[in-house]
């Protein structure tokens, strides 16, 4: 055989085993998705917080030089998102993170040494900015049960979560960050995708 055929043999190969790796991952790519937020959250929007009054707060990504993890309140049509300690508020360049399996989040208890070290665990990326990981973090502060960005950061002093209250910047080094586990009980699942 020459070696021009055992080349495109092994061209062919490859290729075969790289669709096949999309494929079955292809359900892990569809447990959730960033839609475009209007001011108007759609209906498949996963709550993931709840502000003062019990409503819930859900979770927004704007892009704004970079790509930062925010909250998205029930009827206000601004992300609020933290960044150099100070509050931001975006209406433009909003995403809004939606799923069918609501079930399939999970909020692991975590903090800034243990973070680093949730391995097996599949960490929803919700940003990014350089020197960092961004991860989706929560919080309980001043009634609020408030989302942000959790960060593992090349200076650990910047690492932890990053929430925003009243036009500030919070830094908390003890939350929850959101995980995603396509193997809990799909419920309501109409086909299986293996
Ligand atoms: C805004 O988003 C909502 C929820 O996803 C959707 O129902 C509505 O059609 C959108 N409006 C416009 C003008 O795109």
């Amino acid at each position: 055989m020459s070696l021009v055929n055992i080349t495109i043999i092994v061209i062919v190969l490859i290729s075969v085993s790289a669709s096949g790796q999309i494929i079955s991952r292809a359900w892990e790519v569809e447990g959730y998705y960033w839609r475009d937020f209007n001011g108007t959250v759609p209906s498949d929007a996963y709550p993931g917080g709840t502000d003062v009054t019990g409503k819930p707060i859900f979770i927004g990504q704007v892009f704004d030089k970079y790509l930062i993890p925010a909250k998205i309140y029930s009827n206000d049509k601004q992300a609020y998102y933290e960044h150099g300690g100070s509050e931001y508020k975006a209406t433009q360049h909003v995403k809004i993170l939606c799923t069918q399996h609501p079930e399939q989040f999970e909020w692991i208890r975590t903090n800034n040494d243990e973070l680093k070290l949730l391995t097996d665990k599949n960490l929803i990326i919700g940003g990014y900015e350089p020197g960092s990981t961004t991860y989706i973090g929560r919080v309980r502060y001043k009634g609020e049960v408030s989302i942000g960005k959790a960060i593992v950061h090349f200076f650990f002093i910047h690492s932890g979560l990053h929430i925003t209250h009243d036009g500030s910047g919070i830094r908390h080094t003890k939350f929850e960050v959101l995980a995603f586990n396509p193997n809990s009980p799909k419920i309501g699942l109409p086909f299986k995708l293996d």
